[in-house]
């Protein structure tokens, strides 16, 4: 699939942002380890959750969709201890069913996740993490292999940040009856929040949420009515880099705006008008925005997941701007498409150099992941001509219906199927 975008069009108008994806990847697996259904809202419409939910199904949870952003999830039938490689290679979240299938059956099987476009990303945090539990863990035949006989407390020291560690060890230790589990060094996104909420108010303990160091204490029983996902704060941020270009003017809402402080911060510094009310932001673009430079880090420090889309605002900024990835050092397929639209970037190791250019002009390009593709529509929304992305499934992994979006506020994106 392609998008066809047409370029300058002024972008003017209100929009909702979606629930955040990689919350709902995180509460979707955390079912698992419910007595009773429960009714998720806020679910983002987007490919990566109907790939949670057939991974679910083929383990033998109902899932049901109620309307387009709520799912109904009942895990009481669960049956089966596998998750397959058609599923897993598909999305490295399938990883999160591991531990709960764990804590179900003492035994799992979970095809290995591998690498993605944008680099090695091992899983070895979420295997120590889950031996310290007191599993056993082998590779065998592609797949990872656990078993326990019996869990126990322990201090996890987390070696980086990470995310899906975090999240992945907190789902997993949040029904071990008895047993007391400190993590540290924990992951402090909102998403890691989120599942912790989620799983606080089905009867957890879990105290520290949100801090460097997680207390777990085991309870026997999980169940929960409904929940409500948090708003996705990279599709907010997303669309808050389109309304920075100049003659646009867009009010997000449905925003928790702590969230995107380090998105905010970072626009504000290259000179975009903001206003920012409680739940809404409205974002008033300008001419040419001041170059800046950038680090990724974990929350609450600048989002990898953003890097892509600042680095199309900074490609027509006012003077050399540098991003240095620190999550993912190879994360920058995007800058290579945008060469071809005639941004100025040099990579050196994990830093890119942008020197600002007057214009982008319109190009074929190709979309590598998610990020990239949501950096590339920017690129063409702002381009001299009408661009072609190639391969935007990437994009539907993550974006609720964005040239819909878009094209409300004015844009011209066509999907060419
Ligand atoms: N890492 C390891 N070993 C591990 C786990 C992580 O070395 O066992 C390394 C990674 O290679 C990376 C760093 O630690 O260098 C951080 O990775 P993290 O575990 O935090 O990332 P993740 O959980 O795999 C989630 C999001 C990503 C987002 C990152 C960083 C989900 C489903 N994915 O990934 O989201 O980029 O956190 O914030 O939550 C996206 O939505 O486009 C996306 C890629």
């Amino acid at each position: 699939m392609k998008f066809y975008i047409e370029g300058q069009k002024t972008l003017k108008g209100e929009l909702y942002i979606s629930g955040a994806k990689n919350s709902a990847l995180a509460i979707m697996p955390a079912t698992i380890l419910l007595e009773k259904p429960v009714i998720l809202k806020n679910i983002p419409d987007v490919e990566d959750i109907r790939t949670m939910s057939e991974l679910l199904k083929i383990l033998g949870v109902k899932v049901k969709k109620i309307n387009k952003n709520t799912l109904e999830i009942d895990p009481r039938d669960i049956n089966k201890y596998q998750a397959p490689y058609e599923l897993v290679s598909k999305m490295r979240a399938s990883i999160y069913v591991l531990g709960p299938l764990l804590v179900r059956f003492k035994k799992a099987i979970v095809y290995m996740p591998g690498g993605c476009s944008f680099g090695p990303r091992p899983i070895d945090f979420h295997i120590e993490g889950l031996k310290k539990l007191g599993a056993n863990i082998k590779i065998e035949h592609g797949n990872i292999v656990a078993i326990v006989d019996e869990f126990k407390s322990a201090h996890i020291q987390l070696p980086f940040k990470s995310v899906g560690a975090t999240i992945h060890l907190i789902m997993t230790s949040a029904l071990l009856k008895d047993k007391k589990i400190t993590i540290s060094n924990c992951a402090l996104e909102p998403e890691v929040v989120d599942l912790a909420h989620f799983l606080n108010k089905a009867g957890a303990k879990i105290y520290g949420v949100g801090y460097d160091e997680v207390i777990i204490e085991g309870v026997n029983k999980l169940e929960i009515d409904e929940y409500e996902i948090i708003p996705d704060r990279i599709e907010a941020g997303t669309y808050l880099v389109a309304g920075s270009f100049k003659n646009n003017k867009i009010l997000l809402r449905n925003v928790i705006v702590e969230h995107l402080e380090p998105v905010i911060d970072k626009l504000l510094s290259i000179g975009v008008k903001l206003k920012i009310y409680k739940n809404e932001i409205l974002v008033e673009g300008i001419e040419k925005p001041r170059s800046i430079e950038i680090q990724t880090q974990p929350f609450p420090g600048f989002p990898t997941d953003m890097q892509a889309q600042f680095m199309t605002l900074l490609s027509i900024a006012d003077g050399v701007s540098i991003i240095k990835e620190n999550i993912y050092p190879n994360r920058f397929a995007h800058a290579y498409e945008l060469m071809r639209m005639s941004a100025d970037i040099k990579i050196v190791e994990n830093v890119a150099i942008v020197k600002g250019v007057n214009e982008l002009t319109s190009a074929i390009v190709n979309a590598t992941d998610l990020r990239a593709s949501a950096s590339l529509v920017l690129a063409g929304l702002i381009a001299n001509g009408n661009t072609i992305i190639e391969n935007i499934e990437h994009i539907d992994r993550g974006y609720e219906d964005i040239e819909i979006k878009f094209n409300k506020l004015g844009a011209k994106i066509e999907r060419i199927i």
